[in-house]
This record gives C-alpha cells, sequence and structure tokens, in this order.
C-alpha cells in the first residue's frame, strides 16, 4: 500500500509498520499489545493521522482565507475527538441536540458551528440559540416558520442559510446521494425565490446570510464540486439583484472522498481545495460577486483513515469447495457499512506470522443476520482462532453508527500517539446496557 503525503489517499494511520516482533505497529503502539490492554473489538483513533487530516484541510484552503471548516461531526463524535479538532481551530457542523451537547460537555463553545438537519425539533432549535449556535441551515418552509417564531420569542434576530438542493447527481451510493431531485434534504433550486421573499416579508427575526448545499459522500470527482458552486453563486447573483440583498455566504458541505481499498483513486485534499477556489474565483469574476466566505463540512476525509478497528478471530466455517469464513467478535453493530452500503475495507492479521501463506476468506461478524460479513473474498496471512484482525479506514461512520443490536456491548475507543494509548470512550458494561430497562413491579 503506497504512502502519499495526503492522508486521504492513504488506506492506512501514517506510521503504521512492523515492530521487531513482526507484530503490526501504529504510532509506535504495537496493536496486538493494545488487544490485550484494552479488549475487543476496539476503535483505535491514531491523534498523530487524525491531526494531519485536518491540517491538510487547513493548509489546502489557506490560500482562500474566507474559508471556515466545520466538521461534520456525525462522522465521529466523541468529547476529546471534538476537543482535538477544536483546538486546531476547526468549527462544527451538528445535526442533533446530542451532537450539541457532546460539544458543550467538551468545554467547546457553539459560535464556529452551524445546525443542518431536515427535521429539528422545537427543544433542539431552543436549546441551539439558549446555547448561542452561530447558525442554522433552514432545510424547509416549516422550519423557517418555526425558527422565526422561536428567535422572535427570544427577541433575537437569527442568523440562517438556507440548504438547497441543486439537482446535481453524483456517483456514489445511491443511499449517501443527496443533491438529486428526489432527496428528502433541502428546498429545490427552482423554489428558492419563493422561499426568500417570504423570509423577507414575514420572517423579520431571520437573517438570511447565505446558500448551503450538500451533493453527496465519498465523493472521487472534482467537477461535481465545480457544477455547485456554478449553481449556487449564479442564485446567489439573481437573489441580490432581485431582494437588493447581499448574501455572501456559500456553504458546499462535504463529501471528499477516501481511499478503503487499493482500486480507490480519490482526488487529494488539494485537487478538491484547488477546483473548489479556482471555480469560486472564474464564476465571482464572470458574475461581478464579491468573494463569498465559504464553509466547507469535511466529515470521512478528516477522520476516516485516522481510525482502525482491532477484532479477535474466532471460530471458522469451511465449505468444501465454495468459501472460508473466519469469524470475528464483532460485525455490523460496531460497522454497518458493509451491510448497509457493501462497503468494502481492507485488513490485516495484527500478529507475527514469521512467514507469508495469503489465504483467501470471508470475515463475518458473529450478529445473527447472513448479512452480516464485514469483508468479502480478503486474502489474510493464514487467519486463526485468537489472531488479531485490523480492519483499516473506520475511523468515520463505525463508532457514530454503532448499536447494541442482539445485546451486544458497544466497544471501547482509544487514543493513541508515539507510543501511547489512552481511553476516550470506555466499553459499555452489562449495567450500563440495562440502565434504562424498567422491570415493572406487576411483572415481578
Ligand atoms: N454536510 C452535510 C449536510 C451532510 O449531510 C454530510 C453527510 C456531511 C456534510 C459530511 O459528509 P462527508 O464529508 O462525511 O462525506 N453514513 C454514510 C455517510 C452519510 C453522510 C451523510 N451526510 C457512510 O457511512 O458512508
Amino acid at each position: 500500500m503506497s504512502n502519499t503525503p495526503f492522508v486521504n489517499q492513504n488506506i492506512k494511520p501514517i506510521n503504521t509498520t512492523r515492530n521487531k516482533k513482526g507484530n503490526l505497529e501504529i504510532s509506535k503502539c504495537d496493536v496486538v499489545e493494545l488487544a490485550k490492554k484494552y479488549g475487543t473489538p476496539l476503535y483505535v483513533i491514531d491523534e498523530i493521522t487524525l491531526t494531519k487530516m485536518a491540517s491538510d484541510f487547513i493548509n489546502a484552503f489557506s490560500r482562500y482565507k474566507k474559508t471556515k471548516i466545520t466538521y461534520a461531526s456525525k462522522a465521529l463524535m466523541t468529547s476529546s475527538i471534538a476537543k482535538i479538532l477544536a483546538n486546531m481551530g476547526l468549527g462544527f457542523d451538528v445535526v442533533s441536540i446530542g451532537e450539541i451537547y457532546t460539544l458543550l460537555n467538551a468545554g467547546i463553545d457553539l459560535s464556529k458551528t452551524s445546525f443542518n438537519g431536515n427535521n429539528k425539533s422545537i427543544e433542539e432549535i431552543e436549546f441551539a440559540i439558549d446555547n448561542k449556535i452561530d447558525h442554522f441551515s433552514a432545510d424547509s418552509i416549516d422550519e423557517l416558520k418555526i425558527l422565526n417564531k422561536i428567535a422572535k420569542q427570544k427577541n433575537i434576530t437569527q442568523k440562517i442559510h438556507l440548504r438547497v438542493n441543486p439537482r446535481i447527481e453524483c456517483h456514489t451510493h445511491e443511499y449517501i446521494q443527496t443533491g438529486q431531485i428526489d432527496s428528502k434534504f433541502g428546498i429545490d433550486i427552482e423554489k428558492i425565490e419563493d422561499v426568500v421573499k417570504l423570509i423577507l416579508d414575514e420572517y423579520k427575526n431571520l437573517e438570511l446570510v447565505g446558500l448551503h448545499a450538500h451533493i453527496g459522500s465519498q465523493i472521487f470527482e472534482t467537477n461535481v464540486f465545480r457544477d455547485e458552486i456554478s449553481i449556487l453563486l449564479n442564485k446567489i447573483k439573481i437573489l441580490n439583484e432581485k431582494f437588493n440583498i447581499k448574501l455572501n455566504e456559500l456553504n458546499l458541505g462535504g463529501g471528499y472522498g477516501v481511499k478503503y481499498i487499493e482500486s480507490d483513486n480519490p482526488p487529494s485534499i488539494y485537487d478538491f481545495a484547488n477546483a473548489i477556489i479556482n471555480s469560486i474565483e472564474e464564476n465571482c469574476k464572470k458574475l461581478n460577486l464579491d468573494y463569498p466566505i465559504l464553509y466547507i463540512e469535511p466529515g470521512r476525509s478528516l477522520v476516516c483513515n485516522s481510525g482502525v478497528t482491532l477484532y479477535t478471530v474466532g471460530n471458522e466455517k469451511n465449505i468444501e469447495g465454495i468459501k472460508k469464513y473466519i469469524t470475528i467478535d464483532g460485525g455490523m453493530a460496531d460497522n454497518i457499512r458493509p451491510s448497509l452500503y457493501q462497503a468494502e475495507y481492507s485488513a490485516e492479521i495484527a500478529n507475527n506470522k514469521n512467514e507469508n501463506k495469503p489465504e483467501k476468506v470471508d470475515v463475518a461478524g458473529k450478529f445473527c443476520e447472513s448479512g452480516d460479513v464485514l469483508i468479502r473474498n480478503i486474502e489474510l496471512n493464514q487467519p486463526q482462532k485468537g489472531d488479531i484482525l485490523c480492519v483499516y479506514g473506520t475511523g468515520a461512520y463505525c463508532y457514530s453508527m454503532s448499536s447494541n443490536y442482539n445485546r451486544m456491548l458497544k466497544s471501547a475507543m482509544i487514543l493513541i500517539n508515539d507510543g501511547k494509548s489512552e481511553i476516550i470512550v470506555k466499553r459499555q458494561t452489562l449495567e450500563d446496557l440495562v440502565s434504562n430497562d424498567i422491570v415493572l413491579e406487576r411483572l415481578k
């Protein structure tokens, strides 16, 4: 696996190697020792890779001084992860009171936070406003109405963006496309003028400052961002002239692709940044518009390749002449992505094997569902019961989409850095699992 300077083009965390014992080592931590110390399944985040991914974004967009990076928390949100990124100056895109609460828990104020989502509750809106969120991305007319009502009650003017559906289809899995016309997200670009008129006429406690769109996730082409920019800036030009307003914020969402398997070939973050910045400059010149404040909301591309998951190999099932399954002590509850999106992953046996004798297997999870196969058709070096399997690229959308399916306990997460390891999310306990259950008196 090649190591390029851009982390989103690497499958593995930056300092991944084999140590003298022949064990896999990440950031000077022996992976087999980590599994022994903390148990498996175990989410491992390499802080050096994580901060490199964040600084790739900061550096790549530094030429466009008006850039604001708001990390899409849904990819991976824990208090320590949030704090690391906040300490680097990043803001946040949140979609729930839980994500907001996690930021506050980490001591992060909401002055660089935008609130997205297509059905924010009254409780969530009030909580966000009371905690001085920077702005909302309003997704519908219903939301505008309620936002204005709450802002009026609280006697404030709330800054908002309008979430627009720009009708762009990009080539990624159907479930993670968002810009196509029948998407549940955003206001149709063709209806925006009516909606802006409504805001200006009726919703006096809202201050519309920009447009927002998000066209999909795990995108491997830069041209769709050019299309998005051209559509949004043309619309801003029309709105500014028609209504004599000055929208000057442009939020392009996230979606920058990363490498999970050898055949993935995403552009680097610098390629994405250059395409975006050049396109903004070209369009602004053509339309005679001031350069807007640019928001980007990377999620996956900021965390994915800093994370791995460690599992212990269990029982095997050999179907003579057909295939061999090895099982692991986790699966779809700690990583739903293969079952949900046919997502593919790279992995290797972490403990030393002396010689290399690859064997083709399917890696099955332990959950009661046939679709719970984490990796199909992968070559692993003599996998055996008791081995430690390291699955790469699990930093994004694994922990954040995890569940207690089959009443399995959620895994712990550790942060590693240059030989040190620290727990940042404790493993759930059996007591945690039943802590919200109530055994009715009358049933006893
Ligand atoms: N901004 C908005 C408004 C979004 O809806 C999303 C992701 C992002 C930013 C961040 O996108 P990213 O940079 O991570 O691609 N669970 C799926 C991905 C769903 C993405 C949903 N929205 C997966 O595991 O592939």
